[in-house]
């Protein structure tokens, strides 16, 4: 357990709830962060695939990404720890669009971010809540529900996060993704291209400059599924010097389900309606929005 009492666990910045983990001092400097041309941002809502995406990235650039928490995770140190990296750095991030540092907005870094259905997304956040020490208790799905349609769960609303990225889905830099996409063959799915992982992975190597070999990309996709990089991580633990996806320290958190649709074993009819109702209203203005519900 953690030592801080619940009340310490979370804060708010700007209305979004962090963990006491992210300071306010360094989410207060992140503006004066200097970005560098070539780095690369991972950028996603919680819980939507961060990991896998950072495990192909890892393998696609052949090292691993080199911030191992997101950026607003930390204290003041982590800017020092940002500048002494060196080029190129690989930063993930959970920041929606507004809070992200100003400069790797004017310097048009690479951005990839990484969207799931909503609704696994709050059933994976769920388990995560309830086997994090570092977040506060929930004592049912229905409570946790409750707080994550009020967007009052750490780095608040999904709705807002995704719309804030969707404005600038088709901006040059960026390179949005689904999680779902990401599943080979899942049938029902119903974005306008089906892709598999191996055509996703081709997407991202082009769209981050690595040529790379189709030989080498069905590589990727063995070892970047759900299996094997649980095994990975597995080994990772048990020997710290084997770092295949580092980007957390309670990696045996990460590797659930790794499913599409797990939603449809917690929700009941009268909430899945409610969630509907509540999607339909925010995601008004949303484009993609057709493409988040199923
Ligand atoms: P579940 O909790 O539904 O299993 P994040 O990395 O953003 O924290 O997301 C974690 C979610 O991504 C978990 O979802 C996890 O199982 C899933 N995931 C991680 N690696 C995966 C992979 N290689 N294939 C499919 N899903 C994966």
């Amino acid at each position: 357990m953690s030592n801080l009492s619940e009340a310490e666990l979370i804060h708010k910045f700007k209305g979004i709830s962090f963990t006491t983990r992210s300071s306010p001092e360094l989410l207060n400097s992140l503006d004066t962060f200097d970005a560098r041309e070539d780095d690369v941002l991972l950028v996603s809502y919680p819980k939507s695939g961060t990991h896998w995406l950072a495990g192909v990235i890892t393998k696609l650039y052949n090292t691993p990404v080199t911030l191992t928490t997101p950026i607003e995770l930390g204290d003041m140190s982590k800017l020092e720890e940002l500048n002494q990296l060196s080029s190129k750095r690989i930063i993930p991030t959970h920041l929606d669009y507004n809070m992200l540092p100003q400069h790797f907005k004017n310097k048009k870094c690479k951005m990839i971010y990484i969207s799931r259905n909503p609704k696994d997304t709050a059933v994976s956040m769920y388990h995560y809540y309830r086997e994090n020490p570092n977040l506060p208790t929930v004592d049912t799905w229905t409570a946790f529900l409750d707080l994550f349609l009020e967007g009052d769960v750490v780095c608040g609303s999904w709705f807002d996060h995704f719309l804030s990225w969707e404005e600038h889905k088709n901006d040059k830099n960026i390179l949005f993704l689904f999680y779902e996409d990401m599943k080979k063959k899942y049938k029902n799915f119903i974005l306008p291209v089906s892709q598999n992982l191996s055509k996703i992975v081709k997407e991202i190597s082009i769209f981050l400059g690595i040529s790379i070999s189709d030989e080498d990309i069905q590589d990727i996709c063995k070892k970047s599924s759900f299996s094997e990089m649980k095994k990975d991580t597995e080994k990772e633990n048990s020997d710290p010097s084997h770092t295949v996806c580092a980007l957390t320290s309670n990696r045996n958190l990460i590797f659930r389900k790794g499913t599409v649709g797990d939603w449809k074993n917690h929700f009941t009819p009268k909430q899945n309606l409610r969630f509907d109702e509540v999607f339909s209203e925010k995601m008004k203005l949303s484009k993609m929005a057709k493409y988040l519900t199923y």
